[in-house]
């Protein structure tokens, strides 16, 4: 195997899956993924989380060589999702004097997925416990709901690397640049971590707040999370990002427009208005189609974005399907504090908008626009007025 070094005595031995489809067998992945791991091999051995069973095999091999002919000492679970946790079993049978180390309600998960709980050659730690190994210490700061109730980040203290569990991940597999600095042009990181910060662990943003906090005065020097690329410069760029993220507030002054519509009238409705935005001068418009993206794309762009134009056909008296998933999605990621248009269409009876207006009553700090567009079936010369004066009402608030 070939061996690669974060800083001095740290390896990196996660792997990467480019077969894997669907991130939690929901979240398209058109890069596959990489499942981090990390190897500490100073005056101690330590492993931090293991990996999804798809790259289990090389991963294991990658444990060995890195080791060499050294014993694994400690073996750190911090989060206990399977994608992580896969080859907790394998670990253990394959280094049968290395000690566990995780805290209690991970200990409990690892007896209901293993049926085992190797009590007998374990350390229970509690949040801001301090451990030595040698030449690292390491403390473990508990990061609960950042994205499972068990997580913890694991700090070493001596090189300033944080293990950050899921914080800070992002999709797509490793292209052999193991850091982000090399691994990214400029801020193409960004869409990639935004859609899976949004959809894996947007709705926790209170508790993802929480845990920062519990970081700062930390000298941090690098964030080491389990999917995707090591921050190592700049890592305030994505502190930044998750500061935004986790407080819901946006990051573009910028109208997203998304439309659910079974014959186009819908959609030609949401250009129009599109147009009408450039005419008044707003850039950095996007318009979707519900029906044809995917709607973890439409959650992360709905975070991005200060305004939100949201348009639906009616459909046997409901919002169209995809707009309806579209908002049961954005309520249940807890999204606030956006601005928000509506445009409706229905042949016979037009409740699309109504029913819009009742599904934002469960979002926090949601400021709806007055003008409305309705339309029937086809459009008429009534909807270009209210079209122009949406357009109007829109570029009033960017301002
Ligand atoms: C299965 C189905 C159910 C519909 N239910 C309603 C309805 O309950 N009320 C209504 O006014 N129109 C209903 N319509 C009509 C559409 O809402 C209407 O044709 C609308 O103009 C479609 O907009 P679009 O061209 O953007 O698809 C339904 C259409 C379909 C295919
Ligand atoms: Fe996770
Ligand atoms: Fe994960």
């Amino acid at each position: 195997m070939i061996k690669q070094t974060i800083s001095n005595d740290i390896f990196y031995v996660g792997a990467s899956d480019r077969r894997i489809k669907l991130f939690e067998n929901i979240y398209p992945l058109d890069r596959g993924v990489s499942y981090n791991s990390y190897l500490i091999a100073g005056d101690k051995t330590a492993l931090l989380d293991s990996v999804d069973d798809a790259v289990g095999k090389v991963f294991l091999q990658k444990v060995k060589d890195a080791l060499g002919d050294r014993d694994l000492d400690y073996f750190i679970v911090n989060h206990m999702e399977p994608d992580h946790c896969a080859c907790i079993e394998d670990v253990m049978n394959t280094f049968p004097s290395v000690t566990l180390v995780t805290n209690n309600k991970a200990a409990m998960m690892i007896q209901e997925y293993f049926g085992y709980d190797w009590a007998e050659r374990r350390i229970i730690v509690k949040d801001n416990d301090t451990l030595s190994i040698g030449n690292h210490e390491l403390k473990f700061v508990f990061a609960p709901m950042v994205h499972w109730p068990e997580v913890m980040m694991t700090l070493d203290t001596t090189t300033g690397i944080l293990f950050s569990a899921d914080a800070f991940g992002t999709f797509g597999a490793l292209s052999g640049n193991i850091f982000a600095d090399q691994a990214y042009k400029g801020d193409e990181w960004q869409e990639e971590s935004r859609r899976y910060y949004t959809n894996i662990v947007g709705k926790y943003g209170v508790q993802v707040k929480n845990a920062l906090a519990k970081l700062t005065g930390e000298d941090i020097k690098m964030l080491a999370p389990l999917h995707g690329p090591i921050w190592r410069k700049d890592i305030d760029k994505i502190l930044d990002k998750y500061a935004k993220w986790s407080t819901y507030q946006y990051e573009d002054k910028a109208v997203v427009l998304i439309y659910g519509s079974i014959y186009g009238h819908t959609a030609e409705a949401v250009d129009m208005l599109a147009a009408q935005l450039d005419n008044l001068g707003a850039s950095n418009l996007k318009v979707y189609d519900a029906s044809n993206v995917d709607v973890s794309y439409l959650v992360a762009e709905s975070f991005r974005c200060s305004h939100i134009i949201i348009a639906s056909a009616t459909y046997n008296g409901a919002i169209f399907t995809p707009i309806e998933r579209y908002l049961a999605e954005i309520i249940s990621h807890n999204l606030q504090n956006r601005t928000i248009g509506i445009v409706e269409n229905g042949t016979w009876s037009a409740t699309s908008g109504t029913l819009i207006t009742k599904e934002l009553e469960k979002m926090k700090n949601i400021t709806l626009l007055g003008n409305k567009v309705s339309v029937k079936a086809a459009l008429g010369e009534n909807n270009l007025d209210s079209i122009k004066a949406l357009a109007e009402e829109i570029c009033e608030s960017l301002k």
